[in-house]
């Protein structure tokens, strides 16, 4: 008797870098860099594989957030699925402000979708995963690709999230210096004031709007002047020794801007040139600082999750 093969999906997902300097919990950006989610449908059990970043630590039981989101996904879809098992194979370094676990959710619940029959919309998708997050400034850009601008926006029970996406910019390169120890967001978002001063506010407000129309317009001096925050960074400072100095040996190697990905800890300059320089320049100031990083070189991304 031949025997049927179990239904598999596999979907990769790019890595993200939220904030993108002011546009706190708002903009995200896709790069190439890729988590990988196989999911099949077995005859019983549910078993979670990892492999690459993470392996280590990301937990294999059904405390999994991959797997509850999966799971989740089923049971909107009305399904309930005898077995299940899920391969994660991660380059997306984890808790390094670069969008591991949005990758994660948003692979998870995409190969689910896709298994069930693709019942459910991108829009619920953005949703689900964001209510996992909390905020969906990496969510969108890992589901959409390119630059993300997003809002939550409360209407009785239901949060709607609303994204709109701006194709990725041409020509330039995002370096990130990635620390080699882990920031937990929730450590990170624990480092910030209750309130901020309305001067504080009003810089950011101009200049998130001013950086979404530097990247609509590809007005890379517009970018350079804008790319500035005072809502997240500036608090969060102390948890990454050396930071203000690598955003400014950056800078002088030659990046339009320098910021934190994310709640951090890497670092992440965007530049057209001398990206080797940059890196370098980086790489060195933080080592001044006894903070031993790695960096790479990494393009924007056009799309987001892709069923493969
Ligand atoms: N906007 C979030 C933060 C991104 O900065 O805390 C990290 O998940």
């Amino acid at each position: 008797m031949r025997e049927t093969a179990s239904p598999t999906v596999r979907v990769i997902v790019p890595a993200t870098t939220a904030n993108l300097g002011p546009g706190f919990d708002t903009l995200g950006m896709a790069l190439d860099l890729y988590n990988h989610v196989e999911l099949t449908e077995t005859g019983e059990g549910f078993v979670v594989d990892v492999e690459g970043e993470g392996a280590a630590s990301i937990p294999r039981n059904e405390s999994n957030i991959v797997l509850r989101v999966v799971r989740q996904v089923y049971e909107l879809a009305g399904r309930k699925p005898a077995g299940l098992r899920l391969r994660l194979r991660n380059e997306i370094p984890v808790a390094r402000g670069l969008g591991s676990s949005a990758a994660a959710l948003v692979g998870g619940a995409v190969a689910a979708n896709e298994l069930c029959g693709n019942c459910l919309s991108d829009q619920e998708i953005l949703e689900i995963v964001t209510s996992f997050e909390g905020h969906p400034d990496n969510v969108a850009p890992a589901l959409f690709g390119g630059v993300v601008v997003s809002a939550m926006i409360a209407e009785g029970d239901r949060t709607e999230v609303v994204s709109r996406k701006i194709p990725p910019p041409y020509g330039m390169r995002a370096i990130v210096a990635i620390p080699d120890f882990p920031l937990a967001t929730k450590r990170a978002r624990n480092a910030l004031p209750a309130v901020v001063p309305f001067k504080d506010a009003v810089f950011n407000v101009s200049r998130t709007s001013m950086v979404i129309l530097a990247f609509i317009h590809n007005d890379w001096d517009l970018l350079a002047k804008v790319m500035e925050d005072r809502l997240h960074q500036p608090y969060r400072e102390p948890l990454i020794p050396g930071m203000g100095d690598v955003f400014s040996a950056a800078r002088e190697a030659g990046a339009l801007a320098a910021v934190l990905s994310g709640a951090g800890p890497t670092l992440i300059a965007f530049a057209r040139e001398n990206t080797a320089e940059v890196a370098q320049a980086m790489e060195e100031t933080f080592a001044r600082h006894g903070v031993s990083c790695v960096t790479k070189e990494l393009k924007p991304c056009a799309v987001g999750a892709k069923v493969i």
